[in-house]
């Protein structure tokens, strides 16, 4: 076999990817395992739960293995997403103990067994929540490399936990919410995480020890959005000995997949039509990501917010979107009140509305991969946070990269009047979408042939992933 860079003939590879089985992770996993199999011709091997199992048909090109998970059925139904991963992780670390059969070890084992025709497996990806697979891989031998499907600034952040809780920022105390964390500018603690819970603290150092314990990092960003933080991150684990820290993103962008869902929801392609009847820049896109959600008081609120404001809006509306219940009801006569203005749907193509010319705003929960697909398309945004790094993005929003601000407090709509109107308007809006625009160019210089982002994936197909040798 021939095995140097110098254009010989290599033997074909094999990768397992392991998303975490939620939307928001499982897209950009996908979409890099496209990438490289797009690239490099590796063969690609998607590992997945099956609580939220992604739909395979929709990737014909990926080979698809289940792992049990021994999530129980009411956990997985709680909706608690840090109760849901360490759940899974616990279960899967109880190797052995005949929690799952098989176990994760026992499927990576059988995988990475070559079978006829199958190249042999160069590395095993995975998010940086799931240690326990981690774990498994490394008692079968297989490196693995952590995809962050969040930003540097979340990573970087994550990755300082320790020191955090040591110099008092964690748990965040009522009182000091609005002082800077010095060693992580423009962190604020209110940034850092917005909760208490000791669930969400042990997730923090697990993923902080999955990072340090892989061969390689990549991160769904590019070097010239966060220069700052990609330094340090790579300062940092440069002295752990991690061999490479990868800024590879938009990861979108990078692929022509269609991701439109990786679950099983249908995105509503009506919405595109009624785009198109709109003016351009007119509309303000509202879309709570597919985790968040809000009050029965709170949707009313965004309902008459949105009527009072004038504005055209597309509006996704997941019927999960209200706390605990399966439907959400919007206040009567709301639908034919704004029937000439507004549009309504339960699960949009994001990328593609954003893309839209007659969007001028996004409502966003500022989960990672929506801000980043609005910065991808120059689209300024108002940030309500709720968790996990939502705090980070908005922060990043704002201070940073000033194509967006936060809505801050209760969802009120006398408020919700005045933010669309900030956003779409023509003083503060307009240098917003200024902003945006110049970001969109510099998402536009990644991904040319000699941009970082292209750079930086080619990197990674193929010599540096055939490390197990
Ligand atoms: C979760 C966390 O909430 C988020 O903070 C973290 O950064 C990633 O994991 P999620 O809440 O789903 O993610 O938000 P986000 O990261 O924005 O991902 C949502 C994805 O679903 C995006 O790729 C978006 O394009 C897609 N989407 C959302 C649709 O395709 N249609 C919709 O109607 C809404």
């Amino acid at each position: 076999m021939a095995s140097d860079a110098g254009g010989g003939e290599r033997r074909r590879r094999r990768v397992l990817v392991f998303p975490l089985p939620f939307q928001g992770h499982i897209n950009p996993m996908l979409q890099l395992a496209c990438a490289l199999h797009g690239r490099g011709g590796l063969s690609v091997t998607v590992l997945h739960t099956r609580f939220n199992a992604p739909d395979a048909s929709r990737h014909p090109d990926l080979a698809f293995v289940k792992v049990p998970d021994g999530v129980p059925a009411a956990v997985a139904a709680s909706g608690r997403v840090s109760e849901i991963i360490l759940t899974m992780n616990a279960a899967m670390e109880r190797d052995g103990e005949g929690a799952l059969s098989p176990s994760v070890r026992e499927v990576l084992a059988s995988v990475v067994a070559t079978e006829e025709g199958q190249p042999p497996v160069a590395c095993l990806v995975i998010d940086a929540h799931l240690l326990a697979v981690q774990k498994a891989a490394a008692a079968v031998g297989i490196p693995t490399l952590v995809l962050r499907t969040g930003s540097a600034a979340c990573h970087r952040c994550y990755l300082a936990y320790r020191m955090l809780v040591e110099k008092g920022y964690l748990p965040p105390k009522e009182s000091q919410l609005y002082e800077p964390v010095k060693e992580l500018p423009p962190l604020r603690v209110r940034d850092l995480v917005n909760t208490n819970d000791e669930l969400v603290f042990e997730l923090l150092a697990r993923i902080a020890e999955t990072v340090r314990n892989c061969y390689g990092v990549v991160i769904n960003t590019f070097d010239e959005l966060e220069p700052v933080e990609l330094e340090s991150i790579r300062g940092e684990l440069g002295n752990d000995n991690i061999a490479f820290v990868l800024a590879i993103g938009p990861l979108h962008k990078l692929t022509s997949m269609s991701i439109g869902s990786s679950l099983n929801l249908s995105p509503d392609q009506s919405c595109i039509e009624w785009l198109d009847t709109q003016e351009t820049g007119s509309v303000l896109y509202v879309s709570f990501g597919s985790l968040a959600s809000i009050d029965s008081n709170e949707l009313f609120e965004v309902a008459c917010g949105l009527e009072k404001s004038g504005h055209p809006f597309l509006w996704v509306v997941r019927s999960d979107l209200v706390r605990g219940m399966n439907r959400a009801c919007l206040p009567d006569g709301f639908e034919s009140a704004v029937e000439d203005r507004g549009k309504i749907i339960q699960w949009a193509p994001q990328q593609e509305v954003l893309a839209h010319h007659a969007v001028g705003g996004f409502w966003t929960h500022a989960g990672w991969n929506s801000v980043f697909e609005s910065i991808c398309e120059g689209i300024p945004m108002i940030c309500k946070p709720q968790f996990a790094d939502q705090m980070i993005n908005t922060r990043y929003v704002e201070a940073v990269w000033g194509v967006g601000f936060e809505l801050v407090g209760k969802l009120e709509r006398s408020k919700i009047e005045k933010v669309t109107r900030k956003l779409m308007g023509k003083n503060e809006g307009a240098e917003m979408r200024e902003r945006a625009k110049h970001l969109k160019n510099k998402v536009s210089h990644c991904l040319k042939s000699d941009g970082s982002s292209q750079i930086a994936i080619d990197k990674l197909t193929p010599i540096r992933l055939c490390i197990n040798e």
